[in-house]
């Protein structure tokens, strides 16, 4: 997984950058139907999930390409915190990094870009990380880790440019 790789370098060489990894695998499936209090409560794994994003300076999304798109977990997941009087993810610094066959995930990339738009995510443009997952030299091993150093290399330079955006988001202190 790229996530964890991520979180990884943010611990040994990318100072004030920290991942909170969040597993969005046991969310329900988005169903208005099981929203309350008038459109503000959500089911408890929602409630945690929206918090967070909340709470975030910054998002890194690692997706797998399904079907030319993001996966449905990762779709549910942007449609569940962007319900109700306050979308959680609006006015913050994104990136995206993908894998897949030829196309290295490229397709859903720019597929998520597109969802982020009415979500009010600021994506970065570069630099671009499109990993070619059945390529050699192999890149993930069999417990899908990433193992290829190259490509841990440009996931350290997709975060440290993620950090320089968000910070030149933050609103100034005058
Ligand atoms: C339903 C499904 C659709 C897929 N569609 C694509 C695709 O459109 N493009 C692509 O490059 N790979 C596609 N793949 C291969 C995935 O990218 C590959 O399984 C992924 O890199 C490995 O992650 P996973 O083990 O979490 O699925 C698809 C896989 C599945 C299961």
């Amino acid at each position: 997984m790229m996530i964890d790789v991520a979180e990884e370098l943010c611990e040994e060489c990318i100072p004030g950058l920290r991942i909170d990894h969040v597993d969005i695998s046991g969310l329900p499936m988005v169903n208005p139907d099981l929203v309350t209090d008038g459109g503000e409560g959500f089911p408890p794994a929602v409630e945690a999930l929206r918090d967070r994003v909340h709470a975030a300076d910054c998002f890194l999304f690692a997706s797998p390409e399904y079907n030319y798109s993001v996966t449905a977990s990762l779709k549910n997941a942007l449609d569940w915190a962007s319900m109700g009087e306050h979308n959680c993810w609006a006015d913050r610094a994104a990136a995206i990094v993908c894998a897949g066959g030829d196309f290295g995930g490229g397709r859903a990339s720019f597929h998520l870009r597109q969802i982020g738009v009415f979500l009010d995510l600021h994506f970065i443009n570069k630099p671009e990380l499109h990993v070619r997952a059945f390529a050699d030299p192999p890149k993930f091993d069999e417990e899908g880790n990433l193992i290829d150093v190259e490509t841990r290399e440009r996931l350290k330079k997709v975060l440290l440019s993620l950090q320089a955006f968000a910070l030149r988001l933050q609103p100034k202190d005058d």
